[in-house]
């Protein structure tokens, strides 16, 4: 702790300096607004002071709100009487000075004073609704009157970040400083320079602006329209349009309470909840147990990928996209020329649609090196190996680096499901070996699952993670298993939703229930686009290793109808050529219908909500059981898989979030019946079992054997 006041006024002669000092991001924790008002009160009391400048120490102006108080209860504000309004009726000039970011409530006070220069390199924002509710200190009103409903519409509504250069020509901001100038001091020289403008510039009384809507009054319907199917299931967008348009049809001060109304309908809503348990959730996957600040992490400022297929290519990818040269290595010239053509090709689809700039490509491309001999990998800081899921290349692979790898390299292995103890095996350092799982498409998709084998040390499960961060990763570490943390999680699901085929379930069927939940598509569509051949692959595996494994008969003989999705234009849904729809197909229903009868299965007809607890309370048990062996480190590392990795719907918080609503009993009375009903396959975790009992939720309880 350090003595330092959240917020003090520093007098540089005539210009009072109000500094916002709470570390990380300045957000506006109790005491933050009372400090901003205390100080704005003196600087206003004080005479010799004509002009003032809105600041914040260390990394950040302002960052918003303290999310970590939003759901509980807050001694009421009388109207009139926060830190935005006050500063507003500010008699003297107020100057936001503007660095890093200015987000929600940060924003929302740079908005009520009287100018705002920002440095080139902050953004500004009011992300609000990505955490389920909506600007509530004024922004609804204030952001419109600046630039305009239908600009502001498109900030709130997404969230979006804009950079300092867009906020200026969207008229947010007034100036730039360049990164290497002094903000404070240039902040200071533009207040003494506007000290004496008189009237005062004020936002909340400008209505210039506002007159566009009046022009184009269907612009709200326009965007309730416009984000319907992204935005199904959840309030917080519409309440965000409903709060803009209230800026357009009334008085500043109305306008303000209607806001403050449609916000107190968000606060507490399960969206809400959910979204912010998701924010937190994924800075917590950050933190391994057991690896603190004192474990060194490697630098990693070179790469190597082994294996240039779909993965590889998208992991060198990932590398190249963040500044780190990267060397590619396949075994014959011809694979290797079709892996660096993908990752071309790739590129200039961004290009295309106008993601990537051409010449951003160029420079991504040169830091990609195809190579052909594990020689040339030697000095990588890390090797990612991603070939093909099978333990024996995999093992001589990892020889053959081994024989190279300079001393200290990470030693990655991108399995999905391998041990990566055996992987290490092959290798006379399994301290440095750790698994690294990206997800496909590895470039585009977010999540590296981190996994630590019994003998990776700690600074490789550190350094890993780090790895993934630099790459734009949120790295989630777990324990080795069959599949580890979101594989396994996944499994049951994988399985349950083919025995309801078995049952007379469609995949269409299935597929809406999940769609109208909200994913984004259905889990038959997905294995089309996945391509159904590798399920069967690592469906071989298992029941080679298990003799008790569930066998998945149906999906078994799509495969060797030779229908393996969306590549060979047919799998669980056929599609036109060149067409990625999905078309219900009779030849599978057929197929579906034959095979129940020829199993013996006794078919009856699915609610919607039988279809979705039987798929994701089968994952909830397997989750239970993971947690139960110590491999996740809490329930909520298992959400951010879901979130990152399946696309678990994220204003539903992911699988335990959403089982924690419905309750660890009734999860564990309903599993009970249907391991009645079903069998082994639905034996209930005892992990669930002592928290149905004690009625603790997945979110508190702790990981282990005694749950
Ligand atoms: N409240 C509480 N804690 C916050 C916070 C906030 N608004 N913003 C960040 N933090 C915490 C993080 O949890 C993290 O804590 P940890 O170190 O203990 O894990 C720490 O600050 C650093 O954050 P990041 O790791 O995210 O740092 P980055 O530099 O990667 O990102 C950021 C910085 C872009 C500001 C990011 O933290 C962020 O997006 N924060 C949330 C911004 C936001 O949503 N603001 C709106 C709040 S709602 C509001 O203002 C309501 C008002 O309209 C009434």
């Amino acid at each position: 702790m350090t003595d330092t006041p959240l917020v003090r006024l520093e007098r540089h002669s005539d210009v009072g300096v109000i500094i916002v000092n709470n570390p990380p991001v300045n957000a506006l924790s109790p005491g933050v607004p009372e400090g901003i008002i205390a100080c704005l009160n003196e600087g206003l009391a004080d005479p010799a002071i004509k002009s003032m400048v809105l600041i914040g120490d260390g990394r950040s102006f302002i960052a918003g709100a303290d999310i970590r108080n939003f759901g509980k209860p807050r001694p009421p504000v009388p109207p009139g009487s926060r830190s935005h309004d006050l500063l507003d009726l500010s008699t003297k000039p107020i100057v936001a000075a503007i660095h890093g970011y200015a987000l929600g409530g940060g924003l929302e006070n740079a908005m009520a004073c009287n100018y705002r220069i920002a440095k080139r390199s902050a953004k500004v924002g009011l992300p609000e609704v990505l955490i389920g509710i909506l600007p509530g200190g004024g922004g609804t009103q204030r952001l419109p009157r600046l630039i305009g409903p239908k600009a502001a519409l498109d900030l709130i509504v997404s969230g979006r970040h804009v950079p300092a250069a867009e906020a200026l020509t969207l008229g947010i901001i007034d100036a730039i400083v360049e990164d290497d100038q002094d903000l404070k001091q240039a902040a200071i020289a533009y207040a003494r320079k506007v000290a004496d403008t008189r009237p005062l510039p004020q936002v909340s009384s400008r209505t210039d602006k506002l007159e566009a809507a009046k022009s184009d009054p269907g612009m709200f319907d326009a965007k309730r329209r416009e984000i319907a199917r992204r935005a199904r299931n959840q309030k917080a967008p519409y309440n965000c349009i409903l709060a803009v348009e209230a800026s357009t049809q009334l008085p500043f001060a109305e306008g303000l309470q209607r806001e403050r109304d449609l916000f107190n309908e968000l606060e507490n809503t399960t969206e809400a909840r959910a979204l912010r348990y998701a924010f937190f959730g994924e800075r917590e996957a950050n933190k391994v147990p057991g690896l603190d600040a004192s474990v060194p992490v490697r630098e990693i400022a070179s790469a190597a990928v082994v294996g240039a297929g779909t993965m590889g290519g998208g992991i060198a990818m990932s590398f190249a996209d963040f500044g780190i040269p990267v060397r590619i290595l396949e075994a014959t010239q011809e694979a290797l020329d079709r892996g660096m053509q993908r990752i071309r090709d790739n590129y200039a689809t961004s290009v295309k649609r106008g993601s990537l700039a051409q010449d951003e490509m160029e420079r991504r491309l040169a830091r990609i090196t195809p190579v052909m001999s594990y020689d040339q990998l030697a000095d990588a800081d890390a090797v990612v190996e991603a070939i093909f899921e099978q333990m024996e290349p995999k093992k001589a692979v990892f020889a053959k680096l081994d024989a190279v790898m300079k001393p200290g390299a990470l030693m990655l292995s991108n399995t999905s499901a391998l041990n990566i103890d055996e992987i290490a095996s092959a290798t006379n350092r399994p301290q440095d070996v750790a698994g690294a799982h990206f997800f496909s498409p590895a470039n585009v998709m977010k999540l590296l699952e981190v996994v630590k084998g019994a003998k990776t040390s700690p600074d490789t499960m550190a350094s890993t993670m780090a790895m993934g961060r630099k790459i734009g990763k949120i790295s989630v570490g777990c324990g080795n298993c069959d599949g580890f943390l979101a594989n396994r999680s996944r499994a049951p699901f994988n399985s349950e939703m083919v025995i309801m085929l078995e049952e007379g379930a469609l995949p269409e069927q299935i597929d809406k229930v999940m769609v109208d939940f909200g994913y984004p598509m259905g889990p038959f569509a997905v294995g089309d686009l996945a391509g159904l051949d590798i399920g069967a692959e690592g469906r071989k595996r298992r029941a080679a290793a298990d003799p008790n494994y569930r066998k998945l008969p149906i999906a078994d003989r799509l495969v060797e109808m030779g229908r393996f999705g969306q590549k060979t234009g047919a799998g669980w849904y056929r599609y036109e050529k060149g067409d990625r729809t999905p078309h219900p197909d009779p030849v599978v229903a057929q197929l579906i219908a034959d095979m129940g009868r020829e199993l013996g299965v006794a078919q009856h007809s699915f609610t919607e909500e039988e279809i979705l607890r039987r798929l994701l309370f089968s994952s909830v048990n397997e989750a239970c059981k993971i947690l139960e062996e110590g491999i996740a480190y809490r329930s909520s590392d298992i959400d951010i898989m879901w979130l990152h990795g399946f696309g678990f719907p994220r204003y539903r918080g992911g699988l335990m979030f959403w089982a924690d609503q419905i309750g660890p009993k009734a999860v564990y009375d309903q599993i009970s019946v249907w391991h009645q009903r079903y069998g082994n396959r639905w034996a209930p975790s005892p992990y669930l079992r002592r928290l149905a009992e004690s009625g603790t939720s997945f979110r508190d309880a702790k990981p282990g054997r005694a749950g």
